[in-house]
């Protein structure tokens, strides 16, 4: 039987990001907690341009491919992980384009955040994307894994290795996710 779809989001673009490997731990977390069936959705490849629709989201009134493409993309979309660096105090701006090209499609949704950073954990960047969540109808999990000092869970061949706090965090806001994509599958 297929399971609710998770899609993991990876914010970050930039050549060498840790981004890919954190992502990368948290999709066997995903795919073994069991609750989803997982998918993986890498900016960098989407390479979605700076937001370039003449009309509002809400209408769905897309003129380029690439937006109906996103679209369909996020559409099969049930709840969501975004794994997210800190930039300058607050979130990348991949992210924020990527999120302000739909509307509907990300609408009564949880969403869950795996942030990373230096001594902040990214925990600022997560702050700041909450409001822009509420703003397209998601549900923030209050359950969230932030991952402060990142380089230090990075090992010599580029994996993420997590102790047992980030392990502990990751298996709850699953939790989370699973237990409010019931609950807001009537509103979609
Ligand atoms: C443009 C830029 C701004 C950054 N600003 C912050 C910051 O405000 N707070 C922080 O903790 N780390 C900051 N960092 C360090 C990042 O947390 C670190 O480089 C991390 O690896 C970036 O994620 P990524 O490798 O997935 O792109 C910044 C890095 C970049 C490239």
């Amino acid at each position: 039987m297929s399971q609710p779809v998770l899609q993991i989001i990876i914010a970050s673009t930039r050549p060498g990001r840790v981004g890919l490997p954190v992502a990368q731990w948290f999709d066997g977390v995903a795919r073994a907690q069991g609750s989803f069936d997982v998918e993986v959705l890498d900016l960098a490849e989407v390479a979605l341009p700076l937001f370039d629709e003449a009309g509002h989201p809400i209408a769905r009134q897309y003129q380029h491919a690439h937006t109906v493409a996103w679209s369909e993309t996020i559409d099969r979309g049930d709840a969501f992980v975004i794994v997210h660096p800190e930039y300058n105090h607050s979130y990348n701006a991949a992210i924020k384009n990527a999120l302000d090209y739909l509307h509907a499609e990300w609408n009564y949704k949880p969403v869950g955040f795996v942030s990373y950073g230096g001594v902040s954990a990214g925990t600022r960047a997560m702050t700041a994307l909450k409001p822009v969540v509420a703003a397209l109808r998601m549900i923030p999990t209050v359950e969230a894994v932030n991952i402060p000092f990142v380089a230090q869970f990075i090992d010599d061949e580029g994996r993420f290795v997590p102790n047992d706090m980030l392990s502990m965090g990751a298996a709850g806001m699953l939790a989370e996710l699973a237990k409010l994509e019931r609950a807001l599958a009537p509103l979609r």
